[in-house]
């Protein structure tokens, strides 16, 4: 089992350092092009439905929901398509109005979650038309789709998800740029330059991860004994914060609440004290300004930012307590940066409680029941 962890100390570290890798192989051969993307053998998904189709809805469980979430910026602001997301054990219950001219797209890295599978049946079996994005050949969601976009991370071990969500997010990036593509709601300038950006991500991905994690040991030794988390971030950050304090969650049990920032004053500011550390999300953004507003609330308050900022941005320091940094990147594309060192937080966290990370207690990795 050692030499089957490559010489970390656990396999969730190993597929931490994969992630490069994983979103490379995602992407290569789909933007060799260098102006467009190329999806190729979508089955019966073809580039005409995808010129027309009205919308789209987006089912998954846990993580893979969040990898939709952030798909659907992606999708509604490059290619202007309407999308629904829905955890797939809420879709299947509320009787949803969907049917031909629909796209279902079901996220699941094992491609067996019953939930997410059952959702997906139940979409097609009223006219929609179904695309599954898994991480594994000849999985059952596989045979319950009109077709496949096939994530590469290669087989993941670890319960806790992380390189399959890294390229989860690759896929809807690709899949949302093809259909931008498709649709001419891109200028091709843009278009080609997105592109390039997203072939970039892998080095900038091995760049942070060759590069020491002193800073994000350093919050992790500060805050392992907190009781309590709260994740904050907005638009693109919003699906971030979920993700990480989802990880924190499930690898070292501490309690975790991830809220959009605007709406902390409805609630979660009343659980703030001195002792919270709030993880805020403030990347580069449209929405930076926002971001930095809620983080000065937080202060107020007394309790602890520690912020995920992209690099270069100096004025942000003065907003934060403890600082996360990621290389710059096109804004839309930085949740896939963004994730990595709240993945690696929890992954500190959870091991200075002396805590198994590759097998947390009551969770499976693949849930086949209802
Ligand atoms: C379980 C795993 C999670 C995963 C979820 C959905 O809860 O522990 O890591 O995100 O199932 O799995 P799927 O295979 O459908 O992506």
């Amino acid at each position: 089992e050692t030499a089957e962890k490559g010489g970390y100390e656990t396999f969730m570290l190993k597929e931490i350092h994969e992630q490069a890798d994983a979103v490379a192989e995602t992407v290569a051969d789909r933007t060799a092009r260098g102006d467009g993307v190329d999806l190729g053998d979508l089955g019966t998904i073809d580039d005409a439905f995808l010129r027309e189709l009205r919308r789209i809805v987006v089912v998954a469980c846990g993580t893979s929901y969040h990898a939709g979430l952030i798909g659907r910026y992606a999708i509604e602001g490059w290619a202007r398509v309407p999308v629904e997301m829905d955890i797939a054990s809420e879709y299947r219950y509320r009787d949803p109005v969907v049917g031909p001219g629909d796209l279902v797209i079901g996220i699941s890295q094992s491609g067996e979650t019953a939930d997410t599978l059952a959702a997906m049946r139940l979409a097609r079996a009223r006219g929609a038309t179904v695309l599954a994005i898994t991480n594994v050949m000849g999985s059952q969601a596989t045979r319950d789709a009109d077709g496949v976009l096939f994530t590469r991370a290669g087989l993941e071990i670890g319960v806790a998800a992380t390189k399959t969500f890294v390229s989860q997010v690759a896929a809807m990036y690709l899949f949302a740029l093809r259909l931008a593509e498709l649709r001419g709601t891109l200028e091709p300038a843009r278009l080609s330059e997105l592109v390039g950006e997203l072939k970039r991500l892998p080095h900038l991905i091995a760049e942070m991860l060759d590069g020491d994690d002193e800073a994000i040991k350093a919050v992790a030794e500060r805050h392992h004994q907190a009781e309590f988390f709260l994740y904050l971030g907005r638009h693109i950050g919003l699906p971030v914060a979920l993700e990480g304090a989802l990880k924190l969650k499930e690898i070292s049990y501490i309690a975790t609440d991830a809220y959009a920032a605007g709406e902390m004053k409805h609630g979660p500011i009343a659980l703030l004290d001195e002792a919270t550390p709030v993880v805020c999300v403030a990347t580069e953004s449209p929405v930076l300004d926002k971001v930095v507003s809620n983080m000065q609330e937080v202060r107020v308050r007394g309790a602890h930012v520690i912020a995920v900022a992209s690099d270069g941005d100096e004025e942000i320091g003065e907003h934060a307590d403890e600082l996360l940094r990621v290389p710059r990147t096109d804004w839309m594309l930085a949740p896939l940066l963004a994730v990595i060192p709240l993945q690696l937080l929890a992954y500190h966290v959870a091991r200075l409680r002396g805590l198994n990370v590759d097998q947390p207690r009551n969770l499976a990795k693949t849930v086949t029941v209802e």
